[in-house]
């Protein structure tokens, strides 16, 4: 399998997600006529599901290889912060089995999507935790590897995780701070902390073990991906 099963409404939220997926046209159009014309007509009535489904199975397999030498054997509690529809994990289950997933994410799509930084304000979303679900089972992960969390109803998942992850979510979007509690509580000393961020050095502050993975230049900021390891102070 080299593709997503995606259902319409899922590829509607992957372009709100990832916009690298819409495509020149799309883009095109998003300048032209502005985000919130884009975000509730375009996304909703042009889309080829077919291509995104195989374009955003390529990004998020590409995704999966930047980690899959961190992923131990015995790795089983994964936490994804923002997360969107759940292609990396979808793939990971595909790739490593009998694994246990918990997302946090928020269940609404924002008027105007902006792609990048929007600070502390935390008010941006492109989720429903209904499709997400949706999609995850129907690209063959079973309803007991499912734990879908609503960030705003508070009720965060209080386990000690193996792998952390947050792709282009956490400190690209909005600020670490939001969560630096609650990682400190769910995290173990050997508990691997993935995400991207624009200000890879300051983590080595927070951090004990701060190793870059990634350099992007094609992002809308100019991203690293960090993986993190040990709190300095618990
Ligand atoms: C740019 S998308 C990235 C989605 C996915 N990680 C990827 O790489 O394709 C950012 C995601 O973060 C979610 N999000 C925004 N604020 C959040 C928060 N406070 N907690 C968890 N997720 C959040 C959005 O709904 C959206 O799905």
């Amino acid at each position: 399998m080299n593709s997503f099963v995606l259902p319409k409404k899922a590829a509607r939220l992957i372009v709100l997600q990832r916009i690298e997926l819409a495509g020149n046209i799309l883009k095109k159009i998003r300048k032209l006529f502005g985000r919130y014309f884009f975000s509730n007509f375009v996304t909703k009535y042009f889309l080829n599901s077919v291509k995104i489904s195989n374009e955003y199975y390529k990004i998020m397999y590409d995704e999966f290889l930047t980690i899959k030498k961190f992923i131990n054997d015995d790795d089983n509690l994964f936490l994804s912060i923002g997360a969107g529809v759940g292609g990396l994990e979808a793939i990971i289950n595909q790739n490593l089995p009998e694994k246990n997933y918990f997302f946090i994410e928020k269940n609404y799509i924002s008027k105007k999507v902006k792609y990048g930084w929007t600070g502390q304000s935390n008010s941006e979303a492109y989720n429903s935790l209904d499709i997400q679900k949706e999609f995850l089972l129907a690209n063959k992960m079973n309803d007991q590897q499912i734990n879908i969390i609503d960030f705003d109803g508070g009720n965060l998942p209080m386990k000690k995780f193996d792998i952390i992850t947050s792709f282009f979510s956490l400190d690209y979007h909005y600020d670490f701070d939001l969560y630096i509690n609650y990682l400190k509580k769910v995290s173990k000393k050997n508990t691997k902390i993935i995400f991207d961020t624009i200000r890879a050095d300051f983590f080595k502050k927070i951090f004990k073990n701060v190793e870059i993975i990634k350099s992007r230049s094609d992002t809308v900021h100019k991203s690293k991906r960090i993986m993190c390891s040990e709190f300095i102070e618990h």
